[in-house]
């Protein structure tokens, strides 16, 4: 390639020798592919950057999570068949759990009482299936047996639902990710009995993508629906592959993707809250929702983490494998990286009163469909003004 004429007219023209031009092609594709992982795969890049800034954190953690499994297998408590079992009997925050009693094949619930949270038909790792689909044949599959209401609401019969959850789903440009979405959290979120619908937010307008301001705009909307308790927010990417990882709320936020595939099963930093989190109303409400100045990919995750400790909460996940998650793959299809995202941060707890749900003003674009009502909205930033601190 370096023998063909144009290059050897250009050496000569900048009258450099071979080798030094050799080591300007080696320190240009060097600093070229530096950039390629900094501007086009921001994930790969910000994967990297997390485990060297975790600084054996990581490691530290996988040996308290694999001590605590221990603890469990040994000290093995029981179980009280009804269910609410985040809290009782543990002490550590993060590893609070969903234990592994479940009620046997024969057990019937009772349409006056409230559905267990652990029930027989949560099998627990389900077969994940990516293939891409049309939306049409999947409400053609659920619409079969299943009593579905427009909007994707759902509450089960056999028992009273323990939460009324409002799945808000952050969208732009993945039309093909939703049907799979559905495929998988539909059957499985009648299984595990909670009453439930679906918010797709997408937005409009040429600003980069705002994952936090959608998830606001989408708690606002669902509320005028019907009085949820639980919200949990959810990449559209992002297929849960336990059916035991139960979606509903705790006592604590709960961080629900707490291994997923893309990291290798590794909770990428413990402080990571990114993917699939929940939250009950009265605890979004109190941590002020989410930040809305997060323009672009990264650090809105981070920035909740911090409200729910400063509203003084701790985050829960699911134990061992409960919460795997496989992604659906994609390249981050013009989703331009947050840069400014380390200086917010630094100002979490300062700008928390000041910007999430109580600054917000947006004029949404509403249509229903079967399985989840469509939410556009064209997001500016003067939409949430801040006095910036
Ligand atoms: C656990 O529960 C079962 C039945 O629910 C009971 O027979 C058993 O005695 C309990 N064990 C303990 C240690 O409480
Ligand atoms: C389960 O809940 C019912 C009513 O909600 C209560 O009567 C029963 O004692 C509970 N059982 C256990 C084991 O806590
Ligand atoms: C919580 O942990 C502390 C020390 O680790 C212990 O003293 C306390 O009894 C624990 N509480 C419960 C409810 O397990
Ligand atoms: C996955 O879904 C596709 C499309 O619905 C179907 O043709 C295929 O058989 C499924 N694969 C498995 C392993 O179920
Ligand atoms: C959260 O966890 C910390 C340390 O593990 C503990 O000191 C604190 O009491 C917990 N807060 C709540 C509300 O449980
Ligand atoms: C809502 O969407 C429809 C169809 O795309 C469009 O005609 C209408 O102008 C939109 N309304 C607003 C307020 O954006
Ligand atoms: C949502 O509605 C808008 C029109 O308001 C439409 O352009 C868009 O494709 C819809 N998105 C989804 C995911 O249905």
């Amino acid at each position: 390639m370096v023998k063909t004429n144009p290059i050897r007219m250009l050496k000569r023209l900048l009258r450099i020798s071979n080798r030094s031009f050799l080591a300007f092609i080696f320190f240009f594709s060097l600093s070229s592919s530096g950039l390629y992982f900094i501007y086009v795969a921001p994930g790969i890049a910000n994967t990297y950057l997390f485990m060297v800034q975790a600084q054996g954190k990581m490691l530290r953690d996988n040996v308290r999570t694999i001590g605590i499994l221990i603890r469990d297998r040994y000290t093995k408590r029981n179980n009280t068949l009804n269910g609410t079992d985040y809290l009782e009997g543990y002490n550590s925050s993060e590893y609070l759990g969903q234990s592994a009693t479940y009620l046997p094949e024969d057990f019937t619930i009772s349409p006056g009482l409230p559905c267990p949270e652990k029930l027989p038909y949560m099998k627990g790792l389900v077969d994940v299936n990516m293939s891409e689909i049309s939306m049409e044949e999947i409400q053609r599959m659920l619409s079969q047996d299943s009593d579905i209401e427009y909007g994707g609401h759902w509450k089960p019969k056999d028992c009273k639902a323990r939460w009324k959850v409002a799945i808000l789903i952050p969208f732009r440009n993945r039309h093909e990710h939703l049907p799979i979405l559905f495929r998988h959290m539909i059957p499985m979120l009648q299984r595990q009995r909670v009453q439930f619908g679906f918010y797709v937010i997408e937005q409009d307008g040429s600003y980069p993508f705002n994952r936090a301001m959608l998830f606001n705009v989408g708690f606002m909307e669902a509320m005028k629906d019907l009085d949820w308790d639980c919200l949990v927010f959810h990449d559209v990417d992002h297929i849960p592959e336990s059916d035991r990882n139960y979606y509903g709320c705790g006592q604590m936020p709960r961080h629900f993707a707490s291994k997923l595939d893309k990291y290798m099963y590794i909770l990428p930093y413990n402080e990571f809250f990114g993917g699939v989190s929940g939250l009950t109303v009265e605890q979004f409400k109190k941590i002020n929702g989410f930040p809305n100045a997060f323009w672009g990919w990264g650090g809105e995750d981070d920035d909740l983490w911090r409200r729910v400790l400063y509203a003084g909460y701790n985050v829960s996940r699911p134990e061992g494998d409960l919460g795997k998650y496989k992604s659906i793959p994609h390249h981050h299809r013009g989703e331009v990286q947050f840069l400014g995202r380390y200086k917010l941060l630094r100002y979490s707890k300062e700008r928390q009163p000041l910007d999430g749900l109580n600054n917000l003003k947006y004029t949404p674009n509403i249509t229903v469909n079967l399985l989840y009502k469509n939410i556009t909205v064209n997001l500016t930033p003067e939409l949430a003004p801040v006095d910036e601190v």
